[in-house]
């Protein structure tokens, strides 16, 4: 690893304006003073990793991200904890999934131990970064774009760079806590089977923006995707996974290959078990959710994702009509999971699972 400090901060601003800002920064608009490149290709695998100055990138124009769309991300957070350590959650479980990315779109796999050294190496120099109000956190992004210079589609990429970028943040959602308004997509849907849905990929992403806004337009947080066969079993919402709560018994879409693999779902899967209530992975569909929400059996339902932690969902809204969950206020088990989650990842809650780096 060749390491290059920056002479030059990334937020070149008085010191007191630097602190305002980390005090309340705005989700992914600022970055740290480092990152961590690495690239590869055919005859020298993965090679020249190195740490250097936050910049903007040179690519050739023909750079095949920008034509065929071969890129890859994860999503992560490191915490500060009150002893002042800093700790990240469950970076394996990171790395794997982006491996499984990778081999969705053909691209290389990066050994897990180099992800996790290369988060370790911008965590530790970058520190000072990671902010210290509770709830905040330094925000990691590792990606991966396609780089051989060529407009040829004849097949993957000869050439790829791997690169770990840094944002302290607050929550993704400016309410916090606030139960979400969500909008029942049934115009448009995310992924279908055989296809990409379980890769974290940007397509993905910008496939589904004209659904965010039209949810906006409705005047609602954030989209809920149904199954594209059918159109009527519920796979994710936006950004993140879903939550059912029936009193004790929690249920979570099953991982059919249409949605993502959260890292906090699987997360909260294990950890609801452990505090006693049924957690499973099960099928709901629209009708049954708005039938159980109105017969009050369905007592929560709660979002889950790395950037906006555990959020209740208290509103939905569909072409067929609008209903509301337990009142539309954040519900006992919603709240205990959040807490026992960020109090595991802020270290005031002890952590049975070995999730803590
Ligand atoms: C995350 O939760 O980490 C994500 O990657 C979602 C992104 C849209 C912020």
């Amino acid at each position: 690893m060749t390491i290059t400090f920056t002479t030059e901060p990334a937020v070149p601003l008085p010191a007191e304006k630097r602190a305002a800002l980390l005090e309340a920064p705005a989700f992914g608009e600022v970055f740290t003073d480092h990152m961590i490149s690495i690239d590869w290709d055919r005859d020298r695998g993965w090679h020249d990793a190195r740490l250097h100055p936050y910049g903007p990138l040179v690519l050739d124009p023909s750079a095949q991200v920008f034509h065929y769309g071969q890129e890859v991300f994860e999503g992560m957070k490191a915490y500060r904890r009150p002893d002042g350590t800093v700790v990240t959650f469950r970076p394996y479980a990171n790395a794997a999934r982006l491996n499984r990315s990778c081999a969705r779109m053909a691209m290389p796999e990066l050994p897990e131990e180099t992800f996790v050294e290369a988060l370790e190496l911008l965590v530790t120099t970058d520190r000072d970064w990671v902010p210290d109000r509770p709830g905040h956190s330094l925000y990691l992004r590792p990606f991966m774009i396609a780089t051989q210079h060529t407009i040829g589609f004849y097949g993957p990429s000869a050439a790829y760079r791997f690169m770990v970028i840094a944002s302290p943040a607050a929550s993704y959602f400016k309410a916090g806590a606030k139960p979400l308004t969500v909008w029942l997509s049934q115009d448009y849907t995310r992924a279908a089977p055989g296809g990409t849905g379980e890769a974290k990929c940007g397509g993905n992403y910008a496939g589904t923006l004209v659904a965010q806004a039209q949810a906006r337009e409705k005047g609602c947080d954030q989209v809920v995707w149904l199954d594209s066969a059918e159109r009527r079993w519920v796979d994710e919402m936006g950004t993140s996974n879903l939550f059912f709560v029936y009193g004790e018994r929690l249920v979570t879409p099953e991982l059919s290959g249409t949605l993502l693999a959260g890292v906090t779902r699987d997360s909260v899967l294990a950890l609801a078990a452990d505090l006693g209530y049924q957690a499973e992975e099960g099928r709901i569909s629209m009708e049954q959710w708005r039938a159980d929400a109105e017969s009050g059996v369905l007592t929560e339902v709660f979002s889950c994702g790395t950037s906006s932690m555990v959020t209740p969902v208290g509103f939905v809204r569909s072409v067929d009509g609008d209903w509301t969950i337990g009142g539309g206020v954040p519900g006992p088990v919603t709240s205990r999971l959040r807490e026992e989650l960020s109090g595991i990842q802020a270290g005031s809650r002890p952590d049975p699972f070995g999730w803590v780096h």
